[in-house]
């Protein structure tokens, strides 16, 4: 941990940074840059239809955004003699800046996802791990799962690959 870590939740307005290091992940995965300059407006409004059921948070080091992450929310069917319905998370879009990791940035932003988890009383967090994350989740709780199901795209019908489901 490190105070120069700052990790809160990010507002619309937050958009342009947030699109940014979407930028970064995409530029860094593809290894040049991607010229598309209707991109940023695109991100924009994806966020603005997002935001009654998409938490983002945004970690900054040094007041510049350095990673980011949101958790999707699912809220169950309500049910009669239930008043609130229960709630579970999707965690998607992780990523920090390559310059900034193994710093301990990623388990503080983790940290903020998985504190509102429990305060909001979430049944679950669930997420699609890289290989290469799987111990930097199983640190912070997180098990393999083996009671869902997925029917993958059928083969001839994909469009892009891409390599995890939230991403
Ligand atoms: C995964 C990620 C968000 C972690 O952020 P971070 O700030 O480096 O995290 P921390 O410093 O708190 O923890 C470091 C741990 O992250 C994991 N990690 C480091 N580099 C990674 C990478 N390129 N990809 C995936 N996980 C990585 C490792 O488990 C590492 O712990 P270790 O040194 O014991 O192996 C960051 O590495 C990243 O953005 N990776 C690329 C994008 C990605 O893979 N996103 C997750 C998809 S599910």
């Amino acid at each position: 941990m490190s105070d120069a870590f700052d990790v809160r939740l990010a507002g619309p307005e937050e958009a342009p940074l947030l699109a940014g290091l979407r930028r970064a992940w995409v530029e860094e995965t593809a290894m040049s840059s991607v010229d598309d300059p209707g991109f940023e407006e695109r991100f924009d409004e994806w966020m603005l239809k997002e935001r009654e059921q998409r938490l983002t948070w945004l970690g900054r080091v040094g007041g510049e955004p350095a990673g980011m992450v949101n958790m999707l929310i699912f809220t169950r069917m309500p049910r009669p003699g239930q008043e609130r319905p229960s709630r579970w998370g999707y965690l998607a879009n992780f990523y920090v800046l390559p310059e900034h990791r193994n710093s301990g940035l990623g388990t503080e932003m983790l940290d903020a996802l998985t504190d509102h988890a429990d305060a909001e009383g979430f049944v679950r967090v669930v997420l699609s791990p890289s290989e290469k994350s799987i111990p930097f989740y199983e640190r912070s709780g997180f098990r393999a799962a083996y009671d869902l199901m997925v029917r993958p795209q059928p083969t001839g019908r994909t469009q892009r690959r891409q390599s995890s489901w939230g991403s």
